[in-house]
């Protein structure tokens, strides 16, 4: 039976914007779902207009300062706060490596990912309903599997994970062979904190939607990387690199700003759906990058864009406040860790499994089919042509 709507524990402003809604017989139509409420959830609170994003009621900047991606993914599925918590990455099961080997080297990381999902749910027996047990194992397995077809696509033999690294670190070891030091895998394992779970994004709730047919995890977690994989989900924090490197140097700032804007052009990594204010992620992982050894050497530049790029947005529209998100330093992170762009997408991905996998449960527990209606605008009842 699903669960009768409780009051917000917490209350949030909304954006005043106008909510593209009207009405047809009767009923609200909002193209997007775009302000519709369509669960309830006790996992993230996302609240634009204040720049706050809380898992279970915990501030995402304590997270990442203190917590550790095992600790938060636990919180996430349990309630719990248990800061000992560990994961460790998991096996490929020979199917799975027997489907990345079949692959052609050129496929996309998150085609991969997606694959090795698929298959590593065939293998498994996934039981209604969706467990804790089976987000763990399913949230360990990834990294291995997208690991191992990096390697693959390079003609390298997949490592066996470590059983003594945590997940983060093992992730990185499966990559490269070499076993990560502990400022590298902190700094990615706190991308990890961030990119854990955001609300009822895209991706999230195509996981919530499956789920609700009763359908298994490894089904949710599979529509929830083809939602991501989409670019106005996924994002591009490579095209933030890209725009950085346009710049060239911290005098052609401005210059290089305001051109683009006159051309039309976005700027990468400023902006947000959701966001009226600062993202509070991109400022936990400016933080970060900051302190890391082996932060890109772009990055002063990075930071010079973001002050120009605040100043001219706010000029040229001031009624609508476009701030950094996310994105933005995000690229410097997971750069400054060695991974290469084309993997920036998927690595989001692996921490976005914790998020997902506490949503099927979390669906699951109070489920209801989700199953929303149309408005038809096609051809009039009529005989079939003679
Ligand atoms: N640069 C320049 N102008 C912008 C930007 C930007 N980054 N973002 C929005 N605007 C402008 C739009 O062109 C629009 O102007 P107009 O009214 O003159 O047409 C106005 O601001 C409002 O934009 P919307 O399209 O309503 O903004 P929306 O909320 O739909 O878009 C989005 C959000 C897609 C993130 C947008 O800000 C954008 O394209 N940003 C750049 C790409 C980016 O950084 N993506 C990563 C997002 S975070 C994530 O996916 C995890």
């Amino acid at each position: 039976m699903p669960k009768k709507p409780t009051p917000p524990a917490v209350q949030i402003e909304v954006p005043t914007a106008p909510v593209a809604a009207h009405t047809v017989d009767g009923r609200p139509y909002s193209p997007g779902l775009e302000g519709v409420l369509a669960a309830e959830t006790e996992l993230g609170l996302v609240d634009g207009v204040n720049g706050r994003l809380m898992y279970r009621g915990y501030r995402i900047g304590d997270l990442v300062a203190r917590g550790t991606f095992a600790s938060v993914a636990n919180l996430l599925w349990t309630g719990n706060w248990d800061p000992k918590a560990r994961l460790t990455a998991g096996r490929v099961p020979s199917a799975v490596m027997a489907a990345l080997r079949a692959l052609p080297r050129t496929a996309k990381p998150m085609d991969a990912l997606r694959t090795a999902v698929s298959v590593w749910g065939a293998t498994e027996v996934l039981d209604w309903p969706p467990t804790e047990v089976q987000a763990r194992a399913l949230t360990e397995f990834s990294p291995s599997a997208l690991a191992a077809f990096v390697r693959l696509r390079e003609d390298l033999e997949p490592i066996e994970p470590d059983p003594k690294l945590d997940l983060v670190s093992g992730f990185l070891y499966q990559l490269t062979g070499e076993r990560p030091d502990k400022a590298t895998a902190r700094a990615l394992d706190a991308y990890f904190v961030v990119g854990a779970e955001h609300g009822l994004n895209a991706s999230t709730f195509a996981a919530r939607v499956i789920t609700s047919t009763r359908s298994d995890m490894a089904s949710a977690v599979c529509g929830a990387i083809g939602a991501m994989k989409g670019p106005l989900h996924g994002g591009a924090p490579s095209e933030v690199v890209e725009q950085i490197h346009k710049v060239g140097s911290p005098e052609r700032a401005e210059e290089w700003v305001r051109d683009a804007l006159a051309r039309g052009e976005r700027l990468m990594g400023f902006g947000h759906r959701v966001y009226r204010a600062y993202d509070p992620r991109a400022r936990a992982l400016r933080t970060v990058v900051e302190a890391m050894s082996t932060r890109p050497d772009w990055l002063e530049l990075a930071i010079k864009v973001e002050d120009v790029a605040l100043k001219v947005l706010e000029e040229k529209y001031p009624d609508r406040p476009l701030k950094t998100n996310v994105e933005f330093y995000a690229a410097a992170v997971l750069q400054g860790v060695g991974l290469t762009p084309d993997l920036f997408p998927a690595t989001f991905a692996l921490a976005r499994h914790a998020g997902w996998t506490a949503h099927v449960i979390e669906q699951a527990s109070a489920n209801r089919l989700i199953r929303p209606d149309a408005r038809y605008t096609g051809a009039d009842e009529r005989d079939l042509p003679a």
